[in-house]
C-alpha cells in the first residue's frame, strides 16, 4: 500500500484549529500518509519578510498533495511595516501566499463543490448541489498593478486608447491601475475542466459567468472560449449569465444550476455566495488543482476574532480533505468521510456555534471520526 506524502500547512488563526480537527478524522480513516509540516503565514512575514518561505515551496515540490488552513492577508501599510524591526527599510511588498502558491504551482482549477447536506439548519434549500469551477491563476489576480502609475505607461496608453484620454491628464499618484489579464490557454483549461466534470458526473448543463457586454476584451474572450469548447460536448447544455445577474438567480433559483465556470474574481465572489446557500463559510471547501499538485483548503479566512477559541466549524476543511482523497484516487476513503460528515449533520447532536450549537471545533472533528468506526 502506498504511503502518501502530504504537506500540512496550518497557516494562521483558526487555520490551525480546523486542521487539527481534520487530522482527527484522517487518523481515524487509516489513510496511509506521512504528514509534513510546512511554515506559512503572517508569522513568517513578520519574522522573515516572507509569508511563503522557500523551504515551504521546496516541500510542496516533493509531496503528493497538501492540506492548507488559512492565512491572514492584510493590506500592509508602509508605516505599519516600518514598526517591524526585521522588515524596516526593506521596501518589501506583501502578497497573499495562497495566491502566490496557486500561480507558482500552476494550480489552475479552483474547485468549490457546494452541496446542501440534509439536516443542516443553515441550508437555504436542502436540494442545492452546485459545483463552482473558478479560474485560479490569472484575471484580476494577475498581480499586474500600478499605484502610482508610471509616466511611460500613461503615455503609451494615451497613444493607443481613446477611453484612456480622460485619465491621461492625471498625475501618476492620482490614480491606480490593476490589470485583468486573461489568456486563451487559461480560459480554455478551466472551461474544459468544468465540461469534463459535467460529463463524468452526469450533469446536464454548465453555466459560464461573465460580464462580456461591458468587459469586452477579457470576458469576451472567456465567453467565446466557452462557446467553442461547448461544441465538443453536445450532450451538455451551455448556459451563460452576467455576473451581476447570477447573484440574483443563485438566490432565487439555485436549483437551476449544476456547474458554474468563471474567471478568477467572479469565481471568488460567486463561490462565497454559493457557500452561503448551504450553510456559510463553515461549509465551503476548496481545491486548488494543477496537473501535478493539489492543495486543499476551506474557503474561509483565518478569522482572527475567533482565534484560540476552538469554536469555528471544521466541516469545510474536513470536506476539503475528502476532496484531496478523491483527487488522489482514494474514492472509497473520500466517500467514507462524506458519509460520516453527512450523518453527523443529519443527526444534529453535535453542532458548532454557526449551526446554533455549542460544540467545539475538535468535538465536531471527533464526532465525524467516530462515525467512521
Ligand atoms: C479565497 C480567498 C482568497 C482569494 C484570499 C484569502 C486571497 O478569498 O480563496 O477565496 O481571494 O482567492
Ligand atoms: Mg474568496
Amino acid at each position: 500500500m502506498k504511503t502518501y506524502k502530504i504537506a500540512w500547512l496550518p497557516g494562521d488563526g483558526v487555520g490551525i484549529e480546523v486542521l487539527e480537527a481534520t487530522k482527527i478524522v484522517l487518523d481515524a480513516l487509516n489513510f496511509n500518509a506521512e504528514y509534513i509540516h510546512g511554515d506559512i503565514g503572517w508569522e513568517f512575514w513578520c519574522k522573515e519578510g516572507d509569508a511563503f518561505p522557500q523551504r515551504t515551496i521546496e516541500l510542496l515540490q516533493n509531496v503528493d498533495a497538501a492540506m492548507f488552513g488559512a492565512i491572514t492577508s492584510k493590506p500592509v501599510k508602509a508605516a505599519e511595516q516600518e514598526l517591524i524591526p526585521e522588515l524596516r527599510g526593506k521596501g518589501l511588498i506583501y502578497r497573499s501566499p495562497i495566491v502566490r502558491m496557486r500561480q507558482l504551482f500552476d494550480l489552475y482549477i479552483c474547485l468549490r463543490p457546494t452541496k446542501a447536506y440534509p439536516g443542516n439548519p443553515l441550508n437555504y434549500k436542502d436540494t442545492i448541489d452546485i459545483t463552482v469551477f473558478r479560474e485560479n491563476t490569472e484575471d484580476m489576480y494577475s498581480g499586474v498593478e500600478f499605484n502610482p502609475v508610471p509616466e511611460e505607461l500613461s503615455k503609451t496608453l494615451a497613444n493607443i486608447s481613446k477611453p484612456f484620454e480622460r485619465f491621461s491628464k492625471l498625475n501618476g499618484d492620482e490614480y491606480a491601475i490593476s490589470c485583468k489579464v486573461n489568456t486563451k490557454k487559461g480560459s480554455e483549461r478551466i472551461i474544459r475542466a468544468a465540461f469534463e466534470y459535467a460529463k463524468n458526473n452526469g450533469k446536464k448543463s454548465v453555466c459560464v459567468v461573465h460580464k462580456a457586454n461591458v468587459v469586452r476584451a477579457t470576458d469576451g474572450l472567456f465567453f467565446e472560449m466557452a462557446k467553442s469548447i461547448a461544441k465538443e460536448y453536445p450532450d451538455i447544455r451551455l448556459d451563460d449569465a452576467n455576473v451581476d445577474a447570477i447573484t440574483m438567480w443563485l438566490v432565487k433559483n439555485p436549483n437551476n444550476y449544476e456547474v458554474l465556470v468563471a474567471p478568477n474574481l467572479y469565481g471568488d465572489i460567486i463561490s462565497d455566495l454559493a457557500a452561503q446557500l448551504v450553510g456559510g463559510l463553515g461549509f465551503g471547501c476548496s481545491g486548488n488543482i494543477g496537473d501535478k499538485l493539489g492543495v486543499f483548503e476551506p474557503s474561509h479566512g483565518s478569522a482572527p476574532k475567533y482565534t484560540g477559541m476552538y469554536k469555528v466549524n471544521p466541516i469545510a476543511t474536513i470536506l476539503a480533505a475528502k476532496m484531496m482523497l478523491e483527487w488522489l484516487g482514494e474514492r472509497e476513503l473520500a466517500d467514507k468521510i462524506e458519509k460520516a460528515t453527512a450523518a453527523v449533520i443529519k443527526e444534529g447532536k453535535v453542532r458548532t456555534y454557526d449551526m446554533g450549537g455549542s460544540s467545539t471545533t475538535l468535538e465536531m472533528g471527533q464526532a465525524i471520526a467516530d462515525k467512521l468506526k
